[in-house]
């Protein structure tokens, strides 16, 4: 048997894939409401069609004889058969009937969580988050415990993570944004002015379009949608979408959502085409993925360069904005630091203290020393200390992300680990263009592109996510570059 029908097979698996985002998508966007059971049914059969591919008899033989001469494979090749080991050996350790039992109570449970948030009820969502606890623990045992049994949570998210990675990591990301904060809380407060005016979509939508644009997004091998969730998602080759939301009060809900977006966009319209449908040619990690969309967001869309080039553009659009306002307010606007109750909202500063929280709370669970009814009480009482705030109600705690209730345990900490990455690559930039701030200014944006091309895009599985940071970077990921340009950047806009 040959590395061409081992391919084969694994294209077959990439396909089903492609049909169920191209699904997915449709779910987002497009279907009726009413098509939400019937959609629900069809993605599920997709799902159980995939995993008897993935595990099949003849993908396991195929594997194994490449396995017996993988010295005669190229790096790429190797890539593909190792990568798909993997998935080929999570996968078979998982019965089917678990994984059935396991769609079936997450579907449940976004329901009941959805309801509990709007009820400001945790008692409604305690007995079925419970039952996805024990899920998790369960699938654990099916996967084997590493070191700690959260770790081989984490490890499915992020190949590779663990907690004895993860603990010093984000102890001294912690201490420091403390401190941060802190300094910020004690400057004095500055004068922000009012934008109290309308935003017409229409108009919002072309000024995006045009930051995505400028980004490198190719729309003729992708397109702009509207969700009530900003997404991106990739389903073949030549066709990369993503999706945003308006509010007519606030153009920069949806400019930053498609900065974050198209970010991601970037990545998968980067992969490259030759080894489509192929792990080598996939994203290695949602880590990696947030570091994309969060570099072009945050490290590039958040800061008075950015604004420098944009204004004219944005102020086309909206003859009526006042003419005074000028890109430092705009700057000022955009990164305004306040402890607050909800990640989603959360500036840079804050954000990665609602994960660390998280993850914390996730490490206790799985590790048996925190039960799901004493949620709320932890995590009321870790807010305060860290936050300086009492969390009101459980809709504003506990209750408000989606990720548990679809059994995602483990998810939270690559959130942070893409603002790590996305400082680290950028600060790499930096170091080697110069004045990346000048080009940022100029709209000479497709260097940038063209070096995470070169150095993240074009590797798709070809490295391990540390070991592509590490390549990209010269050095281990951590969390001091990050530090450094928070420190550096709020040190400025508030004076301390
Ligand atoms: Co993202």
């Amino acid at each position: 048997m040959s590395y061409e029908q081992f391919i084969e097979e694994v294209n077959t698996y990439s396909r089903i894939q492609a049909i169920q985002s191209q699904l997915s998508w449709d779910q987002s966007v497009m279907m009726p409401p009413n098509g939400a059971k019937a959609r629900a049914e069809t993605l599920a059969w997709l799902s159980g069609r995939a995993h008897e591919t993935i595990t099949s008899k003849k993908m396991g033989e195929l594997i194994s004889n490449l396995e017996e001469s993988l010295d005669d494979l190229n790096d790429d090749q190797k890539t593909n058969v190792l990568e798909i080991r993997r998935t080929y050996d999570k996968a078979t350790k998982l019965p089917v009937e678990f994984i059935e039992r396991l769609a079936k109570t997450r579907s449940k449970a976004m329901g009941i969580w959805a309801k509990a948030r709007e009820n400001n009820d945790f008692n409604m969502y305690a007995p079925i988050l419970t039952e996805l606890v024990e899920l998790a623990r369960e699938k654990v045992s099916y996967l084997g415990t590493e070191k700690t049994p959260y770790d081989t949570l984490l490890d499915d998210y992020e190949v590779g993570l663990t907690v004895d990675y993860l603990d010093p990591l984000f102890a001294k990301l912690k201490s420091g944004l403390i401190e941060v904060l802190n300094k910020i809380l004690l400057a004095e407060k500055q004068e922000i002015v009012d934008l109290d005016m309308n935003f017409p979509i229409p108009k919002q939508e072309s000024f995006c379009l045009k930051v995505s644009e400028q980004m490198g997004f190719d729309f003729d091998s992708g397109r702009m949608d509207i969700s009530a969730h900003p997404f991106s998602i990739s389903i073949s080759t030549g066709d990369t979408r993503i999706t945003t939301r308006y509010d007519e009060k606030d153009p920069f809900s949806c400019l930053y959502a498609v900065m974050h977006e198209t970010g991601h966009g970037l990545y998968e319209q980067g992969l490259p085409d030759k080894f489509a449908l192929t792990p080598r040619g996939t994203a290695i990690s949602l880590g990696v993925h947030e570091s994309q969309s969060r570099l072009w967001e945050n490290q590039i869309g958040r800061t008075e360069e950015f604004w420098k080039f944009t204004l004219p553009i944005f102020k086309e659009e909206f003859p009526d904005f006042p003419k005074e306002i000028d890109a430092a307010q705009m700057n000022l606007i955009a990164n305004q630091v306040e402890p607050s109750f909800i990640r989603v909202e959360a500036d840079e500063v804050t954000y990665n203290l609602h994960i660390i929280l998280r993850y914390e709370i996730e490490k206790q669970l799985f590790n048996g020393e925190l039960e799901v009814n004493d949620l709320p009480k932890v995590w009321n009482s870790m807010f305060k200390e860290w936050f300086g705030l009492n969390v009101e109600n459980d809709t504003k705690g506990v209750l408000q992300d989606i990720h548990w209730s679809m059994g995602a345990f483990g998810y939270f900490p690559t959130y942070t680990l893409g603002n790590l990455y996305a400082a680290q690559l950028f600060d790499k930039m930096k170091s080697e263009f110069g004045n990346v701030n000048q080009m940022i200014e100029g709209g000479n944006w497709l260097p940038i592109l063209d070096w995470l091309r070169k150095n993240i895009h074009e590797k798709g599985r070809l490295h391990s996510p540390s070991d592509l940071i590490e390549k990209a970077t010269g050095s281990q990921p951590s969390s001091e570059p990050f530090l450094n340009y928070i420190n550096e950047k709020y040190s400025k806009i508030y004076n301390f």
